[in-house]
Order: C-alpha cells, then sequence, then structure tokens
C-alpha cells in the first residue's frame, strides 16, 4: 500500500490540519486518522467506535491492533533492558501499538536497531535530533500515547522525575505528559534501599505515578540477592493492560464534583469559612476524569492547580455553588466534596465595618442552601448516584449513616477528621464508605488513592446500577 506522510502534503493543505488537530487538541497524525474514520463511517464501513483503550484491550494473537492503545516505552539504562525487549512483544500481544525511547544509558544495553525492529517504527533517541522533533517531537510523543510505561525505572530516572528534570528526551516527555504513567523500577537492591531512592518514590507515588515491581532475587552482580530485580514483562504487561481499561471505566459518563471550602462575606474583606484545602475533591476530579468520564468541577476558593481535562467552574458562596451544580445538571453521578459553609452572614457590608475600641460588632446569620440534600432530594434530573462526605470526629460510622438518611444520598463518604488523624490539609485520609447496604473501612492512604478508589466504585455502581 502506498504510503503518505503528513510532509508530503501541500502547504495550504498543512495549515488547514495544523488548526484542525490544535482545535481538537490531537496531533496532526491522529486527525488524518479521526478525518479518514469519519469518511469510512460515512460510507457504512466506519470503525468509530472501536478507538477506546477499553474497546482495544483484549488479547489477541496477532501482533498491534490498528485501533489499540498507544503505549509509550522508555526504556532506562540498566541490565534488565534486555528483559523490555520481550517486554515490547507481550504488549504487542495484548494489542498495544508501542513507540519507544532510549535513554542513552539505554543503548548500552539494547539497540535502537533491535527495538526498531519489534515496534515497526524507528526508537527515539534524542531531544536535539531535529529529523525527529520535526516527525513527531518531544510534546507529541508525551500526548500520543494512552500510557507511558519506564521499564526499567533506574534509580537515577526515578530522581530525574522525582524532581522534574527535563534534560533528555525520556525526562522531557515524562514531564510534558498528563497521561498515566507506569514505572517498573530495576537496581541494585542497596540502592533501592537507599533512603533518596525512598523518597524519590513516595513523591512519585504521590503524583499519581503507578508502580510494579521490584521483584526479590537475584542481582546481576554476582552474589548479591534482593529487592531490586525489574518485574517480569508479564507482570508489566498484565499491570499496564489493568490500567488502561481502568482507563475507560468512566468513559461516556458525566459526572459533577463540589470541592473545596466556600467563603461567605461579612464585608469586602472579611468572611465566614470552612477549613478545606481542596486537595480530595480535586483528586477525585481528576481520576474521574482519567477514568474518561466528562467532569465539571465545582470550587470554592482554593490553593490547587485545575486537575487536568476537567471543567472547572469557580465559585465563592454557597449560593454560587449550588446555581453552578444546578447549570451542570443532569449527570450521572455528584459527589459533593465540598466543605461548604452552613451559614452566611444575613446582610454584607458593602464597606469595611470599622473597628472600634469597646464595640464588638454581632453577626446576624442565616442558614445556607445545602446542595448536596437539594440534588439528592430532586424529583427530576436526580443523578442515578448521588455521595456526600462528612467530616466527623467521633462515631465516625454512625454519625455518617445518619447523615446519608437525612441527606437523602447514597453514599456518604466518612472521613475522621479528629486532629490525630492529620487530614486536614494533609495528604492521606482514613475514610469510611457508608452506603445502604452498611459501612466500609479503608486503610489510611493517599488523597489521590481514596480518589481512585471511589471512582472505580463508582464506576461499577453506575455499570450495575447497584447501590
Ligand atoms: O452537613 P454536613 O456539612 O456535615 O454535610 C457534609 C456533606 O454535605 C458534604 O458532602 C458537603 O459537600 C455537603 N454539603 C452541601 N451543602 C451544604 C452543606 C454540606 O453540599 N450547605
Amino acid at each position: 500500500m502506498a504510503s503518505l506522510t503528513v510532509r508530503q502534503l501541500d502547504d495550504t493543505l498543512k495549515k488547514l490540519l495544523r488548526l484542525r488537530a490544535a482545535r481538537h487538541g490531537r496531533s496532526m497524525e491522529d486527525e488524518v486518522r479521526v478525518i479518514l474514520r469519519e469518511a469510512a463511517a460515512e460510507t457504512g464501513h466506519g470503525a468509530a467506535d472501536r478507538f477506546t483503550p477499553a474497546a482495544s484491550s483484549k488479547h489477541k494473537a496477532a501482533t498491534t491492533d490498528e485501533d489499540g492503545p498507544r503505549i509509550l516505552l522508555i526504556i532506562g539504562g540498566g541490565i534488565a533492558a534486555y528483559k523490555s525487549l520481550d517486554l515490547i512483544r507481550r504488549l504487542q500481544e495484548r494489542g498495544a501499538r508501542l513507540r519507544c525511547i532510549l535513554t542513552a544509558a539505554a543503548q548500552h544495553f539494547v539497540t535502537p536497531l533491535a527495538v526498531g525492529a519489534l515496534t515497526g517504527e524507528r526508537a527515539f533517541l534524542d531531544l536535539f535530533d531535529p529529523q525527529s522533533e520535526f516527525d513527531v517531537g518531544h510534546i507529541r510523543l508525551a500526548r500520543d500515547a494512552d500510557l507511558i510505561v519506564v521499564a526499567p525505572a533506574t534509580a537515577d530516572l526515578l530522581a530525574k522525575m522525582a524532581g522534574g528534570h527535563a534534560d533528555d528526551l525520556a525526562t522531557a516527555v515524562l514531564l510534558a505528559t498528563d497521561r498515566p504513567i507506569l514505572i517498573a523500577p530495576a537496581m541494585n537492591s542497596r540502592m533501592w534501599a537507599a533512603k533518596a531512592t525512598a523518597r524519590n518514590l513516595a513523591q512519585l507515588t504521590a503524583d499519581g505515578v503507578r508502580v510494579v515491581g521490584p521483584n526479590a532475587g537475584e542481582m546481576a552482580e554476582r552474589g548479591e540477592a534482593g529487592l531490586g530485580r525489574m518485574a517480569e514483562p508479564l507482570e508489566i504487561a498484565a499491570t499496564a493492560e489493568s490500567i488502561l481499561r481502568r482507563g475507560a471505566a468512566l468513559a461516556g459518563k458525566r459526572i459533577i464534583v463540589t470541592s473545596g471550602p466556600t467563603h461567605e462575606p461579612i464585608d469586602p474583606v472579611r468572611y465566614i469559612a470552612n477549613r478545606s484545602s481542596g486537595k480530595q475533591g480535586h483528586a477525585i476530579a481528576a481520576a474521574a476524569a482519567a477514568a474518561g468520564a466528562a467532569v465539571v468541577l465545582v470550587s470554592g476558593p482554593v490553593n490547587l492547580p485545575d486537575p487536568p481535562g476537567v471543567a472547572v467552574v469557580k465559585v465563592e458562596t454557597a449560593q454560587q455553588m449550588l446555581e453552578a451544580v444546578d447549570a451542570a445538571l443532569p449527570a450521572d453521578a455528584a459527589i459533593f466534596a465540598a466543605a461548604v459553609a452552613d451559614w452566611r452572614s444575613e446582610s454584607e457590608s458593602a464597606s469595611k465595618i470599622k473597628k472600634q475600641p469597646g464595640r464588638t460588632p454581632t453577626l446576624k446569620l442565616t442558614e445556607n442552601p445545602d446542595i448536596l440534600s437539594s440534588v439528592a432530594h430532586r424529583t427530576s434530573g436526580r443523578p442515578r448516584l448521588v455521595v456526600g462526605f462528612a467530616a466527623e470526629t467521633d462515631d465516625v460510622v454512625a454519625n455518617a449513616q445518619a447523615k446519608r438518611m437525612k441527606k437523602g444520598c447514597d453514599w456518604i463518604v466518612a472521613n475522621d477528621v479528629s486532629a490525630e488523624s492529620g487530614v486536614m490539609g494533609g495528604d492521606t485520609n482514613t475514610v469510611h464508605l457508608v452506603t445502604a447496604s452498611g459501612a466500609e473501612s479503608w486503610p489510611p492512604q493517599g488523597k489521590d488513592q481514596v480518589a481512585r478508589t471511589l471512582v472505580e466504585r463508582i464506576a461499577v455502581a453506575l455499570d450495575g446500577d447497584k447501590r
């Protein structure tokens, strides 16, 4: 079959294609694929519904699948790199399309020729290679993947990732990507046990990077054994597959999340608020978007970046939050993680209330709307699954169960915010999932992990519509 590259198109077509691709946030190559697919669909030969990683994650005896998930494999420089050639095959067996980056150190262990022969595409080596920057470029390498796998992930690569370095192609791509990253660490057991490596790994997992291995066993160094062997290619491929399958668990679903505090003005400089960093709500929005949902995040004032791929509506007060949630409906599920102020000042002073010696002003408060309760009690347009949060210090589960009934929601995620739990403003959370059928206590874990687990549960509930 004749081949055509984007470079061979005339300038006008190239310009139109570039504009269309930019508008859709796709690479030019992917835009061409979409155009061809649309044309095929119009003539009845379409396969437009076979474009998600989930649809293509089935095992196949054949090698790559035209519509299969795209995996970017970054091969680091360690003796385990020889296993990465096998990993390419194991991923291809699952229908994945592979591109590979070899770090400079990796090229001491495997050759670009071997990698190119296995993937059917040349290996990417250099950040400053004008040819590959023109053809693909590091930003496109970062974007044109459903998953990035780093195997072997050496101690040095982990340190660079944790520190946000971008001084070669592999690290620049890893810094530029918003796609899930799976690392398979491999190093000498003493390097694995080093405090610096533990610190870097803790940082990476907090950043949402997934880890497979390392395993215990013999080291490359004769006579040495311990923890540090790269996970086997089959284990890495299975983990990659499960991430990709999970990646689309909420495809086609619409989810609303509230997050952060609300600020209820007293005068132009003072306000009433609850303590809330917004970390848990934002993590849930990010996890739902990563799982393929269309997410609207209605957020009060927080010091957090907008999660990638999420439509963020920024509000100040509870009333504005309610309006924004109403405007975002309908939705399949709504998760209310915001710490909404229960009361607001009955009247907001237009000018700053002056401090007068001996005179303390009295605030007259009025109740704010209960956003969770109002959505949960809707008779029409109620999301199929309504989830509330409850911050409790005593009798956490019993209070949460009572709150679930009172608010009319399906689930309550109850968190223990007693001073000793360290939840407030921290990165970990100890929660209990309270449903009509009882309570489940989850072990203390990062807020990102709580978000991922909750999103998995939501996907199951929406799938089977069982609560
Ligand atoms: O009543 P309480 O504030 O403990 O309830 C907590 C749950 O209710 C959270 O899910 C919170 O987001 C939600 N809520 C709300 N609107 C309010 C108060 C709480 O949506 N005004």
